[in-house]
């Protein structure tokens, strides 16, 4: 039977829409708790929604019951500290699995190539149901950051690089495209992530907002490309490193 997916994403698999006013809200991704989880990156986390409502970020599938990213539960003291950010999460009014923010340390662009990946999103997700892919709310003005996204890790000719202001709205499939953000900083990058189930809700959310599914893609200078290239180059000297996906 397979399992729904939403034609929106099927070029590119991703889609950026209307930005959001982010200027207007307080920056309530300041006053949450975070936690040390290490995903790709030099990263903390903030869970909104997790598996059962604990203050923690892993998997659904590594709980007792394990389940599918689906059904999070809110966790109460930061969907306290973030009421917009919560409502934001919810906008869409479709099942929500994990929603987190993520706070990144600044990174170089060989740092983000060297950072990609694709999500285990769909880890028993039962056939027949929707696609589950992730929403990125870009939460603080990165004007000099990208989305990278890569078709094909070692490929880059597979690659879009949306930018990253604040408001930034993207719906990706992560467990389809490859990806990282490379953001130069100076400060601290903060996102809202948040995982969704494919479905006419969350398909009439994207279109209602202008959904461009090919960005412009600024461009990485030179020196970044070679830094870039000269560690994928090492890398592939070393003993090659088999494909894993991160639950990140
Ligand atoms: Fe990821």
């Amino acid at each position: 039977m397979g399992y729904y997916k939403m034609p929106a994403l099927e070029e590119t698999g991703y889609a950026v829409v209307d930005s959001y006013d982010q200027a207007s809200d307080p920056q309530e991704w300041l006053d949450i708790e975070y936690v040390d989880w290490k995903s790709s990156g030099d990263t903390r986390f903030s869970p909104l929604a997790s598996a059962y409502g604990d203050m923690e970020c892993d998997g659904f599938w590594n709980h007792t019951p394990p389940k599918t990213d689906k059904d999070g539960v809110w966790v109460e003291k930061n969907v306290g500290l973030a009421p917009k950010l919560t409502s934001r999460a919810k906008e869409p009014n479709v099942n929500i699995g994990r929603c987190r923010v993520i706070e990144l340390q600044p990174n170089s662009y060989a740092d983000a190539i060297h950072n990609l990946h694709i999500d285990d999103n769909n880890r028993l997700n039962p056939d027949g149901t929707g696609w589950i892919v992730r929403a990125f709310f870009n939460l603080t003005d990165d004007q000099d950051s990208v989305m990278i996204l890569r078709e094909k890790k070692d490929d880059p000719s597979t690659e879009h690089r949306v930018p990253l202001p604040a408001g930034a709205q993207l719906v990706i499939d992560t467990q389809r495209l490859y990806h990282a953000a490379w953001h130069p900083g100076p400060d601290p990058r903060y996102c809202l992530i948040t995982s969704y189930e494919s479905g006419p809700n969350l398909e009439e959310w994207i279109a209602k907002r202008h959904p461009i599914a090919r960005v412009d893609s600024p461009e990485v200078p030179a020196a970044e490309l070679a830094e870039a290239d000269r560690r994928a180059a090492k890398r592939a000297a070393n003993a090659p490193v088999p494909e894993v996906m991160s639950e990140a």
